[in-house]
């Protein structure tokens, strides 16, 4: 009797491909580098004006004059675009929300200073009532409901005010719905058909902005939460459906908010789309990395480079994060 041949040694040895650091690299799936980034700012009035941000340790609100530097720095080293969020001036906020498409307000200040600057660059911009806002909330509030279709014509007011600004990456993170295809229709009419729209499609209602609002000046303002606009934290088809209505109205890219703990939405969205998806690591994200880093708990710097390369490998073609200049420095080597 012939006994099987069972060889004296596991059938796969996957460890064979991980034996040294260059085999590593050689079979390594997905990659880092600074071309991924999205750099978020924030700016604020005066000049020569640098304000630490306090729950974001490492983050400043700049103003434009530092800023537009900063956008150059940040260029040199690699980083291809910038998103840009004014902390406005209390006194500014109104129910009207005027300021918010002011051609010369904070953003749009800043958007003209930084494609001055490095006009390379890409200039993103947020889309959003909040800033402007004595309520806090993205949208109009009439008789304590967010009114959906006022706010809407508003925003489009405000898109094209960074438009004209010179703009080349317009974010609307409103949530309302029409925005996407009332924007484009806009832009096309008013010959901006270049401009491009990366829409905060899958943004949940969630607790990881509060040290965001610190920077921007919205969490005193803000009443209520935002959960009749920002999605439940719950739903994933939900996410698909606004993917595809988006992309339908004249989106070009679409994003997921938060990052991390909605990797899986990113994978979703990439795979049933396969569309430039990003995900925007937002504040509170990076405030837990940076909060455990000073209290010596974590390796701040591998577990910030973890957390970026997982975007990448949930399919993500880019990210949103505060961390990107820190990051771009030392993939940079
Ligand atoms: C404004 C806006 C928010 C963020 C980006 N744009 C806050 C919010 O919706 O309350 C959050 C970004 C971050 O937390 O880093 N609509």
């Amino acid at each position: 009797m012939t006994s099987p041949i069972v060889p004296p040694f596991p059938a796969s040895r996957l460890r064979r491909l991980r034996k040294s650091d260059a085999l590593r690299r050689l079979v390594r799936e997905n990659t880092l580098t600074s071309d991924d980034f999205i750099w978020p700012v924030f700016v604020t009035a005066g000049k020569g004006q640098r304000d630490a941000v306090v729950s974001m340790p490492g983050v400043e609100r700049l103003s434009v004059d530092l800023l537009a530097q900063a956008a150059k720095e940040a260029y040199a080293l690699g980083i291809p675009a910038i998103c840009i969020f004014p902390y406005t001036d209390p006194a500014l906020k109104t129910e009207d929300c005027a300021e918010a498409w002011n051609p010369d307000n904070l953003s749009n200040q800043a958007i003209r200073a930084v494609k001055d600057a490095v006009p390379e660059m890409q200039v993103m911009t947020d889309i959003a009532l909040d800033p402007y806002n004595i309520n806090g909330h993205d949208g109009y509030v009439v008789d304590g409901q967010i009114v959906n279709d006022q706010t809407v014509e508003a925003l489009v007011k405000m898109g094209l005010a960074q438009a004209e600004a010179g703009a080349d990456i317009l974010g609307p993170s409103d949530m309302m719905d029409g925005r996407i295809g009332a924007i484009r229709t806009a832009l096309e009419a008013e010959g901006h058909q270049n401009v491009s729209i990366l829409s905060y499609t899958a943004k949940y209602a969630s607790a990881f902005y509060g040290p965001f609002r610190d920077a921007v000046g919205a969490s005193g303002a803000l009443k209520g939460d935002k959960k009749t606009y920002q999605m439940d934290p719950g739903n994933s088809d939900e996410a698909m459906r606004l993917v595809a209505r988006d992309l339908s109205e004249g989106a070009d890219m679409i994003m997921v908010k938060p990052g991390m703990p909605y990797l899986d939405i990113c994978q979703r969205a990439k795979t049933e789309f396969g569309v430039p998806v990003f995900a925007y690591q937002v504040s509170g994200e990076y405030a837990m990395v940076k909060a455990a880093t000073q209290n010596g708990w974590i390796d701040g710097e591998k577990v910030m480079l973890e957390s970026l390369m997982a975007f990448k490998r949930a399919g993500c073609d880019g990210i949103l994060t505060y961390f990107a200049p820190e990051a771009a420095k030392i993939l940079n080597g």
